[in-house]
């Protein structure tokens, strides 16, 4: 089912951002604001154990391993409708009921805190300011999935989160939370934290596994999941830091009632939000599930900057590069009941609630959760090459549509912006991006292709306007297709619902026109 926009609304169609200076109110947003995970990151010193202990924690780990069984546990963490935190969304308590040990292997969990996607900043801010949430998180999850290592894989420039994340293990494990008999239970368990070298790729599981084994950070063919065959080809569990930080007030509040703290169905508790760009506060806030761009732009992040000397908000990409932009003048195009979306009909793309299932209803991404918002000053075809710039550096090569084809993106896109495009490179842009989609390993190629489209879909008349401008001859014979282009305007049959939230992890890829 697809969405879900009108392209071309007459100006003045869209309700407009909140008044100007007026005081924000929502429906949405608590008051006052709800702080689970970051209850303790006001506390001075707060990634010592003293301060950390003083403030509750370790009390759930001691009990979780003193009085519960796994499966329990594993049970709490499904109630708990936990939508993974690290950019696909997939439900956590499943993965772990995925991870079965395999008789002459270890079990292993793997934390993703590689955080390469550009825009987002939430997993270092967890690892500076409490990093014991997260070795709590990990001694719960180890015992939960039966294993007796874990390895947190920290992007390697995160030097204060290594530094302090390093700290809280020493700490653990003097106190006697890890090691041999954590909480006196006879299940030893290690943490050890990995410096990734700063690569985007790695933070792709498959990828992050080759690296931490000292291969290539290459993404894997999958299947085998790595929940079947993951680190040292063994059953692994890779989940994001902020997905296990969470697992100790999953634990503590009891799975429902912590799904709860969210607003919007199979997608539960608080978590943390980022907003980056033209607004007046950037930075990070702790909210519910299901709140909307508009409640993160006007209300936690102060509104756009310069609003007062009329700078008004142009688009918002919702979490992180490789999800779809959005433009708060597009409507929600979905009158039929049934339509996930019916509910907001008529209403700005930025009031749908930010969840996994409606971020991708709408034909976007929920991704990390982290929104980048630009004003009415940002030219559009210049930040889709940035972008475009960035995912080609980063492919790592294996998969000739995303090595050659992201390449080619950002040639057009420059040629675009110094004004030498052919008159029918926009059709070639969207002809390769669509041909990309779906044909490769790993999830890079689809995110890059999917913003593309996005930036397409979007904002059309910006990128026609640099290939009207440009006084460069026709394409060559043989280049492009040559086929009309339907796609633009119509915008929900641009974007591929592309690949979102699939059972078993994100590396599959859907393809084709919406649905
Ligand atoms: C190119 C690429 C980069 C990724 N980078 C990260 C990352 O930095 N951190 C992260 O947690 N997940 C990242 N992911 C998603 C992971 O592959 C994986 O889905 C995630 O770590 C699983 O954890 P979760 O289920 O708790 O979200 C990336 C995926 C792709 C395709
Ligand atoms: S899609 Fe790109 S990044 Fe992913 S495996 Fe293929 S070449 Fe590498």
């Amino acid at each position: 089912m697809s969405v879900i926009v009108e392209p071309d609304e007459p100006p003045g169609a869209h309700p407009p951002a909140p008044p100007l200076g007026g005081p924000y109110r929502s429906d949405t947003l608590p008051d006052p604001p709800m702080i689970v995970l970051t209850d303790r990151w006001k506390l001075e010193r707060s990634y010592t154990i003293e301060v950390a202990e003083k403030a509750g924690a370790y009390v759930t780990a001691r009990r979780a391993l003193t009085e519960m069984e796994p499966a329990k546990l594993i049970d709490e963490v499904k109630a708990a409708n936990v939508r993974g935190r690290g950019g696909a969304g997939f439900p956590a308590g499943v993965k772990w009921s995925f991870v079965k040990p395999v008789a002459g292997k270890p079990v292993y969990l793997v934390v993703n805190a590689d955080e390469g996607e550009p825009g987002t900043f939430k997993d270092r801010s967890i690892m500076e300011l409490d990093p014991h949430r997260l070795v709590e998180g990990c001694i719960i999850s180890c015992w939960a999935i039966g294993a007796h290592v874990g390895y947190v894989y920290v992007r390697g420039e995160l030097a204060l989160s290594i530094r302090r994340l390093e700290r809280a293990i020493a700490e653990a494990r003097e106190k006697g939370y890890l090691g041999a008999k954590p909480f006196g239970r006879d299940f030893p368990i290690e943490i050890y934290v990995h410096r990734g070298a700063g690569a985007y790729i790695c933070g792709e599981e498959t990828a992050l596994l080759n690296s931490l084994e000292g291969k290539r950070g290459e993404p894997r063919l999958k299947p085998p999941f790595p929940a079947v065959e993951g680190a040292f080809g063994a059953p692994t569990a890779v989940n994001n830091v902020e997905t296990i930080a969470s697992v100790p007030d999953i634990v503590k509040m009891g799975g429902a009632k912590w799904a709860a703290l969210g607003q919007l169905p199979n997608d539960g508790g608080s978590r943390i939000y980022g907003v980056s760009g033209h607004v007046k506060k950037p930075g990070l806030y702790e909210a519910p599930v299901g709140i909307t761009l508009r409640d993160l732009i006007y209300g936690l992040g102060g509104g756009i900057r310069g609003a007062e000397n009329g700078r008004t908000l142009k688009g918002v990409i919702p979490g992180g590069a490789s999800t779809p932009i959005l433009r708060p003048d597009f409507l929600v195009h979905a009158p039929d009941e049934k339509h996930p979306l019916h509910k907001w009909h008529g209403k700005s793309e930025i009031d749908v609630p930010l969840g996994v299932d409606t971020m991708r209803a709408l034909g976007t991404m929920l991704g990390t959760c982290c929104a980048i918002v630009m004003d009415d000053t940002v030219d559009m075809v210049e930040a889709a090459r940035n972008l475009m710039r960035f995912f080609h550096h980063e492919s790592c090569g294996q998969c000739t549509p995303c090595r050659e084809g992201t390449a080619w993106i950002e040639r057009i896109l420059t040629a675009m912006v110094e004004e030498r495009a052919r008159p029918n490179e926009l059709e070639l842009l969207v002809d390769v991006s669509n041909e990309i989609m779906g044909t490769t390993i790993c999830a890079l190629a689809d995110g890059a292709t999917m913003a593309m489209l996005g930036f397409v879909k979007k904002f059309p008349e910006e990128l026609r306007a640099y290939v009207k401008r440009s006084k460069a001859p026709g394409l060559t014979a043989g280049l492009g297709t040559g086929r009309a282009l339907p796609v633009l305007g119509a915008s929900s049959d641009v974007v591929p619902p592309g690949r979102l939230v699939l059972p078993r992890g994100e590396s599959g890829t859907q393809r084709g026109g919406a649905s």
